[in-house]
């Protein structure tokens, strides 16, 4: 019998691959804690957690979330478009010949968008695209046990490493209270929660999730939306003929190619799911590459079907926590794509430079798209 949740007994992880069960555990926030740092006690990463929201459990995550909130209105999010239609355009008329995706157009515009959006100034893509590199390369596996303290040590060196990022931060944080201006920064020192300014800790650390999860996760989304038209050349026929097609085709690239593989959650209490019992205090690891392909809910789950509908992917996650930016990633999607395809009548991988894949368990994109765009 198929089980879809196992304990792994050499990391002392529970491991969730099915979708009804990683959407229980999602639902479920007071069960399924988004705290990590509260397994290990006095971990030294605490005060890489503070105003995280990703980390931050109700009710503190309801407060900052609804701060959030505010700065990501479907008002601002489509009043975004002509300026990423205008990027786009840019980056593209600057392609002379054959393209490399990711440097040319899928980092650049995503990091820009978010800079602009924030107010830090956009030549310093190249620092924020290094921290970006430093969490995604920082994939040693997740254990509950680590018996040899190296996970607390990769903690360590990573809070240690990123600490110029938050020192950045700061320092622009600190200039928008003495020179307000019209960014998300300037809205952020002056906001107010229970009546009282967010601490420096908590706007570091809320801003460093926007800025990374802001980006990263979107040029995956480009590299690997571009993949799965080469690989399915006859849906791209199609996807180009009809370009309504193009945002059913986005959502199944996230179902096939989930940016992030796995997504960490800690059991408050005891409580059982999928037919087993996982006691309080576990570290629990909920795996949308393998949700999505759960064949208990999608119909030939390994096929690329931009006709699939309902797409109940979890690659932006599900309840409280659900991404927050994913109405700016899904029109970064849409706008970058369309105009991939107008410019470009030929986009193919070449099997003499394939696509460097980024070789982590816990993401899917590619740091290298080498495209010929010629037949
Ligand atoms: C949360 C994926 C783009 C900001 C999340 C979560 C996922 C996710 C899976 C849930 C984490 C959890 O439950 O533990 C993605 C993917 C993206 C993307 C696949 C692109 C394709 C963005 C963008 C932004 C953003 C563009 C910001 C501009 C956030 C924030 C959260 C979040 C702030 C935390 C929300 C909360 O905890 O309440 N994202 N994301 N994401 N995402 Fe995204």
């Amino acid at each position: 019998m198929t089980t879809h949740v196992h304990y792994d007994d050499r990391l002392g992880t529970w491991n969730v691959t099915g979708h009804p069960e990683m959407l229980s555990a999602l639902n479920d926030p007071a069960t399924f804690s988004s705290n990590i740092p509260r397994l290990f006690g006095e971990h030294p990463d605490d005060r890489i957690s503070d105003g995280n929201l990703v980390q931050t459990d109700p009710p503190d995550h309801r407060k900052l979330r609804s701060l959030a909130n505010t700065a990501f209105t479907p008002k601002v999010v489509a009043a975004l478009q002509p300026r990423i239609v205008e990027l786009t355009t840019e980056l593209l008329d600057a392609v002379d010949g054959d393209l490399e995706l990711v440097s040319q157009l899928a980092h650049p515009l995503p990091v820009i968008v978010i800079a602009e959006l924030l107010g830090v100034p956009v030549s310093d893509r190249e620092l924020f695209r290094q921290w970006a590199d430093l969490l995604l390369l920082n994939d040693g596996e997740f254990t509950a046990k680590d018996e040899d303290g190296a996970q607390a040590r990769r903690f360590q060196e990573m809070a240690a490493a990123l600490q110029p990022m938050a020192d950045y931060l700061l320092s622009h944080l600190n200039e928008r209270r003495t020179r307000p201006r019209e960014d998300l920064l300037t809205r952020l020192v002056q906001a107010e929660l229970d009546g009282e300014r967010l601490t420096d800790g908590q706007l570091v650390n809320f801003t460093t999730v926007l800025l990374l999860a802001g980006h990263i996760t979107t040029t995956m989304l480009l590299t690997n939306t571009v993949l799965c038209l080469d690989e399915n050349p006859e849906h791209a026929a199609k996807i180009r003929a009809d370009r309504s097609l193009l945002p059913g085709a986005i959502e199944e690239s996230l179902r096939l190619r989930s940016p992030f593989n796995v997504l960490a959650r800690v059991t408050a209490v005891e409580t059982a799911l999928g037919g087993q019992v996982i006691p309080a205090d576990r570290m629990v690891l909920l795996w949308a590459n393998q949700a999505n392909r759960d064949p208990r809910v999608f119909a030939r789950p390994d096929e690329f079907d931009p006709l699939r509908d309902p797409n109940p992917h979890l690659s932006f996650g599900r309840g409280i926590h659900f991404c927050l930016g994913a109405p700016l990633a899904r029109l970064e999607g849409r706008i970058a794509l369309n105009l991939l395809l107008d410019r470009f009548p030929v986009l193919r991988t070449d099997p003499a430079d394939p696509p460097v894949l980024t070789a982590t368990t816990n993401s899917t994109g590619v740091s290298r798209l080498p495209l010929r765009t010629a037949y």
